[in-house]
Parts: C-alpha cells; sequence; structure tokens
C-alpha cells in the first residue's frame, strides 16, 4: 500500500495549526526548570496521563495551563522552531500559525516578546528549512471584546509581522457576533481574517462567521453538514474549511474516525483541508492526521490531491507563491 508514502511526500500548506499546542510535555518541562514556574505534575508522563479529554473545555484547561511557563522570547522562538522542524519534515511548504497572545499578556509577558520570537523562528524557517510561514493572532472569545481590541491595540507595532486575526477558544455560548466591531477593525486595516466555528457550536455559528464577521476561512466547520443551505453557500463561495480529524476525535466531537465527515465534505464540493490544530495534545502532526484518517476511513489518492490542492488554494500566500505550490 503506496497511500501512506504519498500522503506524507505530497507538498502540503498547514492552514490550522496553535502553536501553543505544539508544545511537546519535555519541552514544557524544560522551559518550567528554564524559567523557576512549577507545573502540578510530577514528570513527562503523569503529564501525557493527563491527556483524556472529554470535550473541548476539558483540553483548554490544561492547554493554558501547558503555556504558563512560556516567558522569554526565547522560549517561543524555540516552541515555533520546534513545531516548524517537525513541519518541514512533513513536507508542509506553508504553515499559517495561530497564536494567543491574551494567554501570555494576561501573565506579564508583553506582545512585543511573544510576537519577537515567534516572529524569528517564521523567519529562519524560510531560510534554513524552506518552509514558508506566516502568523495569525487569534483572539480568546470565552473574554470580551474589549480585551480583544486592547489586545489589537498592543498588536498595533507589530502588524508588519501577522497576516491575520482568528478567533479561538470555547465556543458554544461565545458566538462570532460577540466580536463584530473588532473583526470589522481589522477588516479595515487590511489583515485576513478567520474564526472557529462549527467544532462544537452550530451552523448558526458558521453562518455569523461569514455573514458578520466575514470571514474568508472556517477552522473546524464540520457541523455545517447539519444545515444543507449552508453547505451550498461554502460549496459556492469556495470558503476554505480547516479540518482537524484527531482534534476532533480527541475531543469527542466524533465518536471514533471512522465516523468523520471529512469524505462528506469533499464529496460536496466544499474546499476542505486536513490540519493538526494541537499536534502535541492530540496525538500527531498533520501527515499522522492524514494517514490515521486516510486509513479510517478509506479516502483514497484522489482525495489526497484534492486535499493537498485545497490546502493551498486556501493558504493566504502570494498569488505568486501559491501557484508554484499548486
Ligand atoms: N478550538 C478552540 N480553541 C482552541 C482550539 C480548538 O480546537 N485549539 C486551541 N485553542
Ligand atoms: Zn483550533
Amino acid at each position: 500500500d503506496r497511500l501512506p508514502a504519498l500522503l506524507a511526500a505530497m507538498p502540503k500548506a498547514e492552514l490550522h495549526i496553535h502553536i501553543e499546542g505544539s508544545l511537546e510535555p519535555e519541552l514544557i518541562f524544560a522551559l518550567s526548570q528554564r524559567n523557576g514556574i512549577a507545573i502540578p505534575y510530577a514528570g513527562v508522563e503523569e503529564l501525557r496521563r493527563a491527556y483524556a479529554f472529554t470535550n473541548l473545555q476539558s483540553f483548554l484547561d490544561i492547554y493554558y495551563a501547558g503555556a504558563s511557563v512560556l516567558i522569554t522570547a526565547q522560549d517561543f522562538y524555540d516552541m515555533a522552531w520546534a513545531y516548524l522542524r517537525k513541519a518541514a519534515a512533513d513536507n508542509v511548504a506553508r504553515a499559517e500559525i495561530f497564536f494567543d497572545p491574551q494567554t501570555h499578556t494576561a501573565r506579564g509577558v508583553d506582545m512585543a516578546t511573544v510576537i519577537d520570537g515567534l516572529h524569528r523562528a517564521c523567519a529562519d524557517a524560510q531560510k534554513q528549512l524552506g518552509v514558508s510561514a506566516a502568523l495569525i493572532l487569534c483572539f480568546l472569545r470565552h473574554l470580551s471584546e474589549e480585551d480583544a481590541f486592547q489586545t489589537l491595540e498592543q498588536a498595533q507595532p507589530f502588524l508588519d509581522k501577522i497576516i491575520g486575526v482568528g478567533l479561538d477558544s470555547s465556543e458554544v455560548g461565545h458566538p462570532p457576533e460577540k466580536f463584530a466591531r473588532v473583526f470589522a477593525r481589522c477588516r479595515a486595516l487590511g489583515l485576513h481574517l478567520v474564526a472557529h466555528a462549527g467544532e462544537e457550536g452550530p451552523p448558526a455559528y458558521v453562518w455569523s462567521a461569514l455573514d458578520v464577521l466575514k470571514v474568508e476561512r472556517i477552522d473546524h466547520g464540520v457541523q455545517s453538514v447539519r444545515d444543507a443551505a449552508l453547505m451550498q453557500r461554502l460549496a459556492r463561495d469556495r470558503i476554505p474549511l480547516t479540518v482537524c480529524p484527531l482534534s476532533n476525535q480527541k475531543l469527542c466531537v466524533f465518536p471514533d474516525l471512522q465516523h468523520h465527515n471529512l469524505g462528506r465534505l469533499l464529496e460536496a464540493g466544499l474546499v476542505a483541508t486536513v490540519n493538526s490544530d494541537d499536534p502535541a495534545y492530540f496525538g500527531g502532526y498533520i501527515n499522522e492526521n492524514f494517514t490515521q484518517t486516510f486509513a479510517a476511513t478509506g479516502l483514497g489518492a484522489t482525495q489526497a490531491y484534492q486535499l493537498a490542492r485545497n490546502s493551498f488554494e486556501g493558504s493566504f500566500g502570494d498569488a505568486t507563491q501559491k501557484q508554484q505550490l499548486i
């Protein structure tokens, strides 16, 4: 069976990766020592054993705790560099990387520190790994729109180092409309716009991400299959969905990978893509998402090529770069 080799070797873009979700337990413990920050786990094994999630919130609690060891620009660099090396090994030609600044600024870490470390890693990835990497700032939706506006203000001096903004964290109870004004402001600034919607939340959240926030891509979006009119809209406007199968499995969005709806999304003509979300927590980087999902659902080479093409079509790289990669 040559499918796993094809999935591994094909060039691809990763459009949904939270850099704080690439922080492996080994690096959490190394940074905890380096910075003198205690974490309530005896060691790497005990921490990994705690990665048993029942829903999105049960994951977010431990994900924010893990990120508390990040203090210096070098810490952010080391985390991003470790991810980018893995991405290069998985033949990722383009990575559009989410980061959650409010998780850090709330602990007294400056926006400059966060962006400096991450951006240096992205620049080095282009030079040393041949990976084109860019940053997307995510607002935490469980916090207020006022807090998001303050975060945008703090990021203002560094807007040349980010390509867009997104919306993540606890979805249900925090609909996209809550961030209508801050997204309008980001749009006026010329930033690309994306939002998590339809991971656990209803199709209505996907509609409002499109019509109120005016996002260009939907992160996850797997609940869209519950709304036929929404499926037509996504297909007609070629709105990419950045699907994360291992994440969906680990957060119990689907009972198991065999029941994942990736194949259905592709059959409906949607610009679906495969991504890793939080690979240190969900058991695999992008190629592992491809190989496990294809093995479980019986997708084949045709879908593999389609997903690779979709990933470059959905990316925010400049047109000439996209054309070369497709
Ligand atoms: N959903 C929402 N917020 C997140 C996720 C996710 O899958 N990963 C990291 N923050
Ligand atoms: Zn995500």
